[in-house]
């Protein structure tokens, strides 16, 4: 199957905007969005704050394993993960069965303007959150940059730009 034929999966650190620019590659190709984020929150009835306080993290990442595994990979799709769907080698083996991997990057100071906007990611809640950032941006860095097939800075740019940068990237690659 042909480069531009293949679901497009999105990773990244929160606060690159995988979900807005997942939206925007979903309705412009008129394909199913899928965001495992929401489908855990569906399956488990809680929001994702909820299952990281009342179940912990690691139930989490069960979840998101699972989630990842149930997806059908002969759909075609936009899948748009959590930042840290990358953390466990059978899910960087499994993004990669699903489609076409791009990582969205952004500069420290415009992922802790992006991220200071919401308060609601359960990984930040801490005293240092800017600290808790860039620490996780350092264990996680070698981990993006090893399951993406492309990267795409977004400093600066616009979801839509960001959108067509990725159907431009494929569109090269075809
Ligand atoms: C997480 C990122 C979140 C969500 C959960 C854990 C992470 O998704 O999956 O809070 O480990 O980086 P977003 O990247 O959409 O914020």
């Amino acid at each position: 199957m042909s480069v531009v034929d293949r679901s497009i999966v999105l990773i990244g650190f929160m606060g690159t905007g995988k979900s807005s620019v997942g939206r925007r590659l979903a309705l412009s190709r008129g394909w199913p969005r899928l965001d495992t984020d929401a489908m855990i929150a569906a399956a488990v009835r809680m929001r994702i704050s909820e299952i990281f306080e009342r179940l912990g993290q690691e139930r989490f990442r069960e979840e998101e394993s699972a989630m990842l595994a149930k997806i059908d990979a002969t759909q075609r799709a936009v899948i748009i993960t959590g930042g840290g769907a990358i953390l466990r080698p059978e899910n960087r083996v499994r993004l990669h069965v699903l489609g076409t991997v791009f990582c969205l990057t952004a500069t420290l100071s415009t992922l802790l303007e992006r991220l200071g906007r919401r308060s609601d990611r359960p990984l930040l809640q801490t005293e240092d959150p800017a600290a808790t950032v860039e620490n996780l941006l350092r264990k996680r860095e070698p981990l993006y940059r090893e399951t993406a097939d492309f990267t795409i800075d977004t400093t600066g740019m616009s979801h839509d730009q960001v959108a067509n940068a990725i159907e431009d990237c494929l569109a090269r690659a075809a």
